[in-house]
C-alpha cells in the first residue's frame, strides 16, 4: 500500500469498535467498507454509530461534531463500553498539525479512601471495586462531549445529540454479539438492579430483535437541551444519586457539580521517521507506546517478519520492561509526580533493554520498575476523526468491564462504570486486567484512575498517516504497538494490520498470551525452550484505524467485534 497522503480535503472519522460491512446500500453517497474513500471514514464499535458518524460529516460536522454524534450513538448501541456514564481521552491533531488531548477521564468520589476496598484485616474485598455502587467513578464523557463540542464543533450540539435520542427512542436491531452480550450479563442485571427491567426479557435475546431504550432516549434529550448541566444537574443528577443511596453508593450531588475534562498537552514520540501524538497521564498509555517503540526501533523487524521468533521475543522482552515501570511511576499528574521526561528518556529505555539476552527469557522476578538518579518519588471503546480540512480525533472511551459495574441508574436508563477498579486497590494486589501498581495510583479524593487506553495519532513527514486506538484493558497497549508495527515494519494494510493476530505480556504475570493460531507450533517450542511462558489467549482488542495513502482513506475495522468502517 502506498504511503502518500491525500490533499487536504478529506473527513475521516476512526471511531474505536467500528467495522466493514456493506450495510447502507440505500445511502449511496455513505457505504460501509475499507475503502478507499475520498471524504471521509468513520470506523467504529457498531454499524448504528457509524452510519451516524458518516452522516454528520457529510452534513459538513468536522471530525469533533462526527465524534460527539457516534459517542452518544455508541452510548445506545454499544451498552458494553459505549456509554455517558463513563469517560475517556481524546486526542486531537488540527489541519495544521497543532495537537490538543482531552482528559474525560472519571475522577475518585470526594468520599473516597485508600483502603475503601480493603475488609478489616486488610485484604481486598473481592468484586466491589467492580460491581457494586462503590465501584463507579465520577462520570466524565458529558462533559468531555460538551468541551470538546465547545472548542472545536461547527454543527450545532442538538443536531449531534438527536440521532442517538431517535435510536435509543426507536429502537434498533441487534446484532448476534450484542445478543450474546446482553444474555451474558443477565444474570448480573437481575441481580444488581432488583425491580428494574432494562436490557432484561422473558427469552434470550436473539440477532434481529429490537432494543428500544426510553428512558435512556428522555435522559438524551436532558443533554440535547441543557448541556452539561442535562447531567451534572437536576433530573439525571438526581436520579444518579438516588440511585446510589440505593447501594451505599458515595458520589454527591457536590461530586458531579465539580467534574471537568482537562485539556493536556499531548505527548510526542518519534519512531524512525514518524511521529507518534498521543495520550498523557492519567492513561499510561502514551508513555507505555513511546518506551516500547523506541526498545524496539534499532533491531530488524522487517526482516525477521511478523510475529517470527526474534520479533516475539523482542517484542516480549521491551512489554516485560515497560509495564514494570508502569506500575510504579504512572498516576494521576495532578496528585502524583510522573517522572514522564525520565521514562521517556532515550538513554533510560536503551539500558533497560542491555540486559536482555537472546539465548533465554529475563524472568519479570529479576526485573524490577527502573531507577532514575534524582528522582523523588512522591468493555472500553476507541474512535477516530479526520474531517475534509483534515482535523484528526481519536477517542477511547469506557464503561471498563463490560456494561461496567451493571448497574443501570433507575429512571435514567444508563450503565454506571466500575472504572474504580482501574486503582490500585491494594500495592501488589492485581486488578481485573492482572495489573499492580502502588503509590502512584493509591485512591484519593477525586484522583483520576490509571488507564492503559492508547488513542494515538501518528504523522509521517509533517503529514497525517494514522489514527488508531482500541479497548482491551492491559492488552491496549501492546494492540495498539503490534498494529502500529504491522503497517510500518512489515507492510501490512490496515485492514491486515487490525486483524491479523496479537499477543501480550505485561512483567506480571510472567506470561506471554497469544491469540488462536497466533504463532506457528515452531515458534512456540522455540521460546518454550528459552523459558517463555506461553499460553493461549481469547480475542486481544477491538482496534479500528484509519491509514491515509495518497489513494484515499483505508479503514481496518476488527473482525473480533460488530466493527464497522463507513466512508464516502
Ligand atoms: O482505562 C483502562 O485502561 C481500562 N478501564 C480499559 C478497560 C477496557 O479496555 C475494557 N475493554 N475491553
Amino acid at each position: 500500500m502506498s504511503r502518500h497522503f491525500l490533499p487536504p480535503k478529506l473527513l475521516l472519522l476512526s471511531l474505536c469498535y467500528l467495522s466493514s460491512f456493506r450495510l447502507y446500500a440505500q445511502d449511496t453517497a455513505a457505504e460501509t467498507g475499507n475503502g478507499p474513500y475520498q471524504n471521509g471514514m468513520v470506523v467504529c464499535a457498531t454499524p448504528g454509530a457509524s452510519k451516524i458518524g458518516a452522516d454528520i460529516l457529510r452534513k459538513g460536522g468536522n471530525a469533533v461534531d462526527a465524534a460527539v454524534a457516534v459517542q452518544f450513538a455508541l452510548a445506545v448501541t454499544h451498552p458494553e463500553a459505549g456509554n455517558i456514564g463513563g469517560g475517556g481521552f481524546m486526542v486531537y491533531r488540527s489541519k495544521k498539525g497543532k495537537t490538543n488531548t482531552l482528559d474525560f477521564r472519571e475522577k475518585a468520589p470526594a468520599a473516597a479512601r485508600a483502603d475503601m476496598y480493603l475488609d478489616s484485616a486488610g485484604n481486598v474485598i473481592p468484586n466491589m471495586s467492580l460491581a457494586t455502587h462503590q465501584a463507579s467513578g465520577v462520570p466524565g464523557s458529558v462533559d468531555g462531549m460538551v468541551r470538546a463540542h465547545k472548542k472545536y464543533g461547527r454543527l450545532k450540539w442538538a443536531e449531534l445529540v438527536q440521532p442517538a435520542i431517535d435510536l435509543a427512542r426507536n429502537g434498533f436491531t441487534i446484532t448476534k454479539k450484542l445478543a450474546g452480550a446482553l444474555n451474558w450479563g443477565g444474570p448480573q442485571f437481575k441481580k444488581l438492579n432488583p425491580g428494574k427491567t432494562y436490557f432484561l426479557k422473558d427469552t434470550p435475546w436473539k440477532e434481529g430483535d429490537l432494543l428500544v431504550q426510553e428512558d435512556l432516549a428522555r435522559t438524551l434529550e436532558f443533554i440535547r437541551d441543557n448541556g452539561r448541566n442535562g447531567f451534572y444537574k437536576g433530573k439525571v443528577a438526581d436520579e444518579i444519586i438516588a440511585e446510589m443511596q440505593t447501594g451505599k453508593g458515595i458520589i454527591t450531588k457536590k461530586d458531579l457539580k465539580n467534574y471537568h475534562s482537562v485539556w493536556r498537552k499531548a505527548i510526542t514520540g518519534k519512531y524512525k521517521n514518524y511521529k507518534m501524538i498521543t495520550m498523557p497521564p492519567p492513561s499510561s498509555g502514551g508513555i507505555a507506546l513511546l518506551q516500547l517503540l523506541h526498545s524496539v526501533e534499532k533491531y530488524p523487524l522487517h526482516r525477521w517478519g511478523h510475529n517470527q521468533d526474534s520479533t516475539v521475543q523482542l517484542i516480549v522482552e521491551a512489554e516485560r520492561r515497560v509495564y514494570a515501570d508502569r506500575s510504579k511511576y504512572l498516576g494521576d499528574p495532578d496528585f502524583y509526580k510522573v517522572p514522564a521526561d525520565s521514562l521517556l528518556n532515550l538513554a533510560y529505555i536503551d539500558a533497560r533493554m542491555k540486559n536482555f539476552s537472546w539465548n533465554a527469557a529475563t524472568p519479570s522476578s529479576s526485573i524490577q520498575p527502573g531507577s532514575f538518579a534524582g528522582y523523588e518519588s512522591d468493555q472500553t471503546t476507541h474512535y477516530s476523526i479526520v474531517d475534509k480540512d483534515g482535523n484528526a480525533v481519536s477517542i477511547t472511551t469506557t464503561l471498563n468491564g463490560s456494561f461496567g459495574s451493571k448497574i443501570i441508574v433507575g429512571g435514567a436508563g444508563f450503565l454506571l462504570n466500575n472504572e474504580m477498579d482501574d486503582f490500585s486497590a491494594k500495592p501488589g494486589v492485581p486488578n481485573m486486567f492482572g495489573l499492580i501498581g502502588g503509590k502512584a495510583n493509591s485512591i484519593q479524593p477525586n484522583k483520576r484512575m490509571l488507564s492503559s487506553m492508547t488513542p494515538t495519532i501518528i504523522e509521517k513527514d509533517g503529514k497525517l498517516f494514522m489514527v488508531v486506538g482500541t479497548p482491551g484493558g492491559s492488552t491496549i497497549i501492546t494492540s495498539v504497538f503490534q498494529t502500529i508495527l504491522n503497517v510500518i515494519e512489515f507492510d501490512e494494510n490496515m485492514q491486515q494490520a487490525v486483524s491479523d493476530k496479537r499477543f501480550h505480556h505485561q512483567w506480571l504475570p510472567d506470561n506471554v498470551t497469544v491469540e488462536k493460531d497466533g504463532f506457528s507450533q515452531a515458534t512456540i517450542d522455540n521460546l518454550t525452550k528459552k523459558g517463555y511462558k506461553i499460553i493461549p489467549g481469547g480475542p486481544s482488542g477491538r482496534v479500528d484505524a484509519i491509514l491515509i495513502t495518497k489513494d484515499g482513506y483505508y479503514g481496518g475495522a476488527d473482525p473480533r467485534g460488530d466493527d464497522t468502517a463507513t466512508g464516502y
